[in-house]
């Protein structure tokens, strides 16, 4: 009989995993700690093509407008929303080293009086009134209660959230893969996939319409949802 996988709570293991997971998506792969994270890193170019996709896609959207980036990690999106034009940013992320770097990151920078970031889990959020709240890979990491809440305290705005959505292909059995050698054998918590009819059935219950979708090859099995036009990118 296996040994039963020990709980890990989210903070543990964002503190610990973050800032390597960053360096090696969004930098040069040699900076990634392990080979198993280099070898990931160097296939990550469908999440740098996320990020641009979707600062792309919001840009439109953000002149004047509250922003909250929830699962904001390091914040590597703040500086530039902020001098597209947003009233102003909030990150939030339950790991307290990665709002330590947002922080550093934004402490030198022209629009740093527009920029806040915050230490919280997202079951913790009051409503977040008319903005437009969004998150780039955090729903993998959320239950369903949590994907609920995140809905309805943005309900009062707009929304736009990347998800991984769940379908049979070799490039999400790879990633499957990866996440069992690279951490899922130790411990049970792993990102999750989503059907669309999931995302369809959460807002339901929220009470809000279908969403809007964006597909790119270039994302592999990751698509935003949003309630806001999206075109520009
Ligand atoms: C895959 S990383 C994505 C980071 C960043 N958004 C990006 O796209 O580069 C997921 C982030 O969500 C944060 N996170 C996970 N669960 C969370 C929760 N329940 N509440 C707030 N943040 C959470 C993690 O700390 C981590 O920074």
């Amino acid at each position: 009989m296996g040994r039963p996988t020990p709980p890990i709570d989210p903070q543990t293991f964002w503190d610990a995993k973050i800032l390597g997971w960053e360096d090696s998506r969004y930098q040069a792969p040699a900076a990634a700690p392990t080979w198993l994270e280099r070898i990931a890193g160097g296939v990550s170019t469908s999440l740098r093509f996320r990020q641009e996709t979707a600062l792309a896609l919001l840009a439109p959207h953000v002149p004047g407008r509250r922003l909250v980036e929830l699962g904001c990690g390091s914040g590597r999106l703040a500086e530039r929303l902020t001098a597209l034009g947003a009233a102003d940013y909030h990150g939030i992320d339950v790991s307290p080293v990665a709002i330590a770097r947002a922080r550093e990151r934004v402490a030198d920078s022209a629009q740093a009086r527009r920029i806040g970031f915050e230490v919280g889990g997202v079951a913790e959020l009051p409503a977040l009134g008319d903005a437009l709240v969004f998150s780039l890979g955090l729903f993998d990491w959320l239950s369903d209660a949590e994907i609920g809440h995140v809905l309805t305290i943005g309900r009062g705005g707009a929304y736009f959230h990347a998800v991984a959505e769940r379908q049979r292909s070799i490039q999400q059995a790879i990633h499957r893969l990866y996440v069992h050698l690279a951490y899922g054998r130790r411990c049970d918590y792993v990102p999750r996939y989503h059907a669309l009819a999931d995302i369809t059935a959460a807002l339901d219950r929220c009470g809000l319409p279908p969403c809007r979708v964006y597909r790119h090859p270039k994302m592999r099995f990751g698509i935003f949802v949003s309630d806001l036009p999206l075109s520009g990118a």
